[in-house]
């Protein structure tokens, strides 16, 4: 049986996004910078995450909900042990029809064929530069690209779809918008450039370090030629276009200059069982109290229903400079994007 939710703006809740883990091998300067993120930083207690089997029972009542695509996140979700367990529980789920993973790549050579044997369909792995000295400043922890570029290899070589994020922040990287372009457009392989955004209270975000879709458009039309391609869904999260003469695509996620939660369908769980109705949001639904308190689905489905029903976000229509400062929001690698 379906009950299906719609929100105040009638948008419908379609795709659920599952943090597994706070926690992050990287340090990345824009989303856990070392300074707040340090030796003394207090993340989740193991007890305070989900369970697999929570989250398989959460999932399927989500489905209920109208849930189809689910897409796991972070921090790093190769970080959580043996999570292929958890793809194999979700993927056996009836009526999910598509599940996906973005990673930052690290431990993916090493992980892709245990994720594609669970299962998994597709892989978004970031990676913001080529150039080795940056990108180990970027990460902060020393990694090479190559060894992102190895992970992806392999995803590849196992039969993971693959797509490639590159936050892009003036002063940053907007330097390797074009090599980024150059490789992956060799490779065949998709690659969305991401506005930097103001996630959180600690990335220090200000207008002046947006590059927006339109500046690196004009770059990448110096360049190559590209045709624009139609949404593949409603509500799709990037603009699309397509390298003249290939199937390879390149891509813009925009939420800042050309905002899209008029068709916004995404509900997200944090690690520790939390509901969010926007990325930008400050607090969240307890389900993971519904959950260990005994409650049975139908206790779970009435309890939850308002959340959705009362849902007006629309943050990224509304931001302007002094939310971006002022507005409580939750941390990007609490929440996984
Ligand atoms: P697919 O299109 O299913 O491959 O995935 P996706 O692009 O939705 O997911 P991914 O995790 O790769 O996200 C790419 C970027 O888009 C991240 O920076 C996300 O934070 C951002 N993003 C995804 N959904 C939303 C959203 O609802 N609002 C905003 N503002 N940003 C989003
Ligand atoms: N703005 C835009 N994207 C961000 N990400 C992390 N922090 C930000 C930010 N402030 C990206 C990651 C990853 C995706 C899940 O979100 O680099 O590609
Ligand atoms: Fe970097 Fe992603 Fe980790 Fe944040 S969660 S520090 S963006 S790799
Ligand atoms: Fe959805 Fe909030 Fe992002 Fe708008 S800002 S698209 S409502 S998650």
């Amino acid at each position: 049986k379906k009950s299906l939710l719609v929100d105040k703006f009638g948008r419908s809740l379609q795709d659920l996004r599952i943090s597994v883990t706070d926690r992050c091998n990287f340090r990345c300067s824009y989303c856990m910078p070392k300074e707040i993120f340090g030796k003394d930083f207090k993340f989740m207690p193991k007890e305070q995450l989900l369970s697999f089997e929570e989250i398989e029972r959460l999932a399927k009542i989500f489905v209920q909900f109208g849930v189809k695509k689910i897409r796991l996140t972070g921090g790093e979700p190769l970080l959580r042990r043996n999570l292929p367990q958890l793809i194999e529980k979700l993927v056996a789920i009836d009526g999910i029809e598509d599940i996906g993973l973005t990673t930052n790549g690290a431990l993916l050579e090493k992980q892709a064929l245990p994720l594609k044997e669970a299962g998994l369909i597709r892989v978004n792995v970031s990676l913001d530069s080529l150039d080795e000295e940056r990108f180990k400043s970027i990460n902060d922890v020393g990694v090479s690209p190559e060894r992102i570029l190895r992970g992806i290899k392999k995803a590849q070589e196992v039969g993971l779809e693959v797509k490639m994020n590159m936050v892009v922040k003036k002063g940053l990287n907007d330097q390797d918008v074009v090599p980024m372009a150059k490789y992956f457009k060799k490779q065949g392989v998709s690659l969305r450039y991401i506005e930097f955004m103001d996630v959180g209270q600690s990335n220090g975000w200000d207008f002046k370090h947006v590059v927006t879709k339109k500046e690196i458009y004009e770059q990448l039309l110096q360049h190559f030629q590209l045709e624009p391609i139609d949404p593949s869904y409603i509500g799709e999260v990037a603009k699309r276009y397509r390298y003249v003469g290939s199937n390879t695509e390149v891509g813009f996620i925009t939420s800042v200059s050309e905002s899209f939660c008029s068709t916004c369908t995404r509900g997200r769980i944090s690690a520790d069982g939390k509901f969010y109705t926007c990325l930008f949001a400050e607090s969240g639904f307890d389900l993971r109290e519904l959950v260990r308190s005994g409650a049975t689905d139908d206790d779970i489905i009435t309890e939850f229903s308002p959340t959705w029903e009362n849902r007006g976000d629309r943050y990224s229509d509304e931001r302007t400079a002094e939310t971006a400062k002022n507005k409580p929001k939750i941390e990007m690698s609490y929440i996984g994007g």
